[in-house]
């Protein structure tokens, strides 16, 4: 989902943001300091925001894309309300967890790396997240699902698929 960033909805926001470069400006090694800033605040970080900072750190753009596009922790989209990851780690990988993602992709109609369109759902392949003894893991935001199975990741994904489309349902009310 190809999602803008419209600066006008983000006006308070990027002020302060705008404050915080100014106070890194000069500084040497404050690019992961200033891209956590921006993902905290803006939830991804779009290529306004990169040029901001950019502008302000004297950093090409491109530098910056590489850094973002290296670690997990930044997204270029905005992430759904409910991110799930699929460990593909050597353990993770060997006991099916490539199956397990391909499930989901079809179940959401989304790959690695993307959102739903009603925001409620990303889906990420994740490096190895420590728990090797319960492969293949699924985490589900914070919570650990180790020994998946197929059938068991679609009880989940149905289970999930109502519990988010009730919030949605509350918040629109
Ligand atoms: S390889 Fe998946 S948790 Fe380690």
């Amino acid at each position: 989902m190809a999602v803008t960033f419209d600066p006008n909805e983000h006006k308070e926001a990027l002020s302060e943001f705008a404050a915080t470069l100014d106070r890194l400006r000069g500084r040497r090694g404050v690019l992961m300091q200033a891209l956590h800033e921006a993902q905290s605040r803006f939830g991804h970080i779009p290529p306004y925001v990169q040029e901001l900072i950019s502008d302000a750190l004297d950093i090409p753009v491109s530098m910056i894309y590489g850094v973002i596009t290296f670690y997990a922790r930044f997204t270029l989209e905005p992430t759904g309300r409910c991110e799930i990851g699929v460990c593909l780690g050597t353990a993770c990988y060997v006991k099916g967890s490539a199956r397990l993602i391909e499930d989901i992709e079809k179940a959401l109609g989304i790959k690695p790396g993307q959102t739903t369109e009603d925001g409620s759902f990303t889906l990420t392949a994740t490096r190895c997240v420590g728990a090797c003894g319960l492969a293949p893991v699924v985490t589900v935001n914070q919570d650990v699902h180790g020994r998946m199975k197929r059938e068991e990741m679609k009880k989940l994904l149905a289970f999930l698929k109502k519990e988010y489309a009730d919030m949605a349902a509350e918040v629109a009310q």
